[in-house]
């Protein structure tokens, strides 16, 4: 792999800090949604508020060389005048410092889902005020970490987070609206290009780009209407985001079957304009599975999302556009995630040879159930999944794409989102019931040979 190659791991700040109402720290979308439905939430978390230290330290221990994790948009602006939160600079600016102490390379994104409540009120991603103001607080954490960050992304996984909040309703804000989740969408990728624009204009050090849940569609033959199946699937998983992100155009069949049925107004050519001109210089790729698609046959949408662990609950069926079937010779886990190291692989090729851009993976791992109560972890199957999924990464290198690093998904055990804790994915155990003790499982002392030996270690085998 390339000498500078990130090999590291990847938090989110809702799901790992806790410490939800300390040091002026405001009231964000998902606590008020939690709280409201009685529900686990991130109150606690992993506390790396207070454990930031320790963990960093874990993962130079770790041979990690890169940290991602996102900062928080309330811990950070205070109300809807912007006001500047000293104390939630401060936690950044040590956080910051103690990676570079550590000779960790901060990969920093700016929002990964924590909306500050204050905003949610006016109607959050559907407000077109709110992209004016994520534009303020992009710009405020450019001035206050620009110069020691060198890699940002404007946005975790909009797709993830829209589709899930305003279309398939098991986020918040639970709706099940089409035209908000078309607004909303439109709104996050303007946001974007904004923030893109005022990183430029600012002549601020290092790179941008976005950060994708990146879903490769495969058919399951080869029939024309598969084919029209997978346009249908791509254009709804990873379309929208990647082309729009890195070639600075909403997808136009997209977008004119939408204006059949839906309102397209919001689309306005001087926002458009500023899409095109801004484009992002890497994209992040996080990938834990692909979409199979077969034709749509039959019956209404059905969009049913397990976060209950419960296998076989995911039902993903689009009226008129597809149907999300399960490969039968395929291996899941309880929350029916396909273990499918290979469309890793087929997605990297696909994605660079479209775009053109650097390629990180900024997330990839595997949640379950297991008991940390144990010294060790021995999470053999987690090493065997993570050395696959790197060796489809390297194939797909040794074949031309520019692909520069590797995050983990997650650097220790946090907060999944609706699912609470005991779906885990860290490196390192957290003892939930004990003191939040940290514990690195045997993937960890793995995943330092990887990263020592620049991936040498990896048991290879070519596709
Ligand atoms: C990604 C997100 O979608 O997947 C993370 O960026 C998330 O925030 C991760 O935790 C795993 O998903 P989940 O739903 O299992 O927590």
């Amino acid at each position: 792999m390339h000498k500078e190659f990130l090999w590291g791991s990847a938090t989110a700040s809702y799901q790992c800090e806790g410490a939800w109402n300390e040091d002026g720290r405001v009231e964000s979308m998902w606590d008020r949604y939690l709280h409201e439905h009685h529900l686990e939430n991130g109150d606690i978390a992993s506390d790396f508020y207070h454990h930031y230290k320790e963990d960093i330290k874990l993962m130079k221990a770790g041979g990690q060389n890169a940290y991602r994790f996102s900062l928080s948009w309330p811990r950070i602006i205070s109300d809807r005048e912007g006001t500047i939160n000293p104390l939630g600079i401060d936690f950044y600016n040590r956080v910051i410092d103690c990676c570079l102490e550590n000779g960790i390379t901060p990969f920093v994104t700016i929002y990964h889902w924590d909306l500050p409540q204050y905003w949610q009120e006016t109607g959050g991603w559907l407000d077109h005020n709110v992209c004016e103001a994520y534009d303020h607080y992009a710009k405020v954490c450019f001035d206050n970490f620009g110069d020691r960050v060198n890699y940002w992304a404007t946005f975790n996984e909009p797709k993830w987070c829209l589709v899930n909040g305003y279309l398939i309703g098991n986020y918040p804000p639970g709706e099940h609206d089409v035209q908000h989740t078309m607004n909303a969408a439109y709104n996050m990728m303007f946001a974007s290009a904004l923030a893109v624009r005022t990183f430029r204009q600012g002549n601020y050090q290092g790179k941008i780009g976005i950060v994708h849940s990146y879903t490769p569609v495969d058919g399951v033959d080869d029939t024309i209407q598969t084919q029209i199946a997978v346009r249908n699937a791509d254009n709804y998983s990873n379309n929208w985001v990647l082309d729009t992100a890195a070639l600075g155009e909403f997808p136009m069949d997209l977008v004119t079957r939408l204006s059949q049925d839906y309102d397209i107004s919001l689309m306005k050519p001087e926002e458009l304009k500023i899409i095109k001109d801004n484009t992002v210089d890497f994209l992040g790729l996080n990938y834990y599975a692909r979409s199979l698609v077969k034709p749509y046959t039959h019956g209404e949408t059905q969009l049913q999302f397990n976060n209950t662990g419960k296998p076989g609950s995911t039902k993903i069926v689009l009226k008129d556009w597809f149907e999300q079937v399960m490969d039968p010779k395929s291996e899941f886990t309880e929350w029916d995630t396909e273990i499918y190291p290979r469309g890793l692989y087929d997605g990297l090729k696909k994605a660079y040879a479209k775009y053109d851009l650097p390629i990180y993976v900024t997330e990839n791992g595997v949640g379950v159930r297991e008991d940390v109560s144990v010294p060790k972890v021995h999470d053999d199957w987690r090493i065997s999944y993570m050395n696959d999924h790197i060796n489809a990464i390297m194939n797909a290198v040794d074949d031309g794409c520019d692909i520069r690093g590797y995050f983990a998904w997650s650097t220790m055990d946090l907060y999944s989102w609706k699912n609470g804790v005991e779906k885990r994915y860290g490196l390192v155990a957290v003892d939930f019931d004990h003191h939040l003790e940290r514990r690195p499982k045997a993937s960890y002392d793995w995943f330092k040979k990887v990263a020592d030996s620049n991936g040498d270690a990896i048991k290879r085998q070519a596709y």
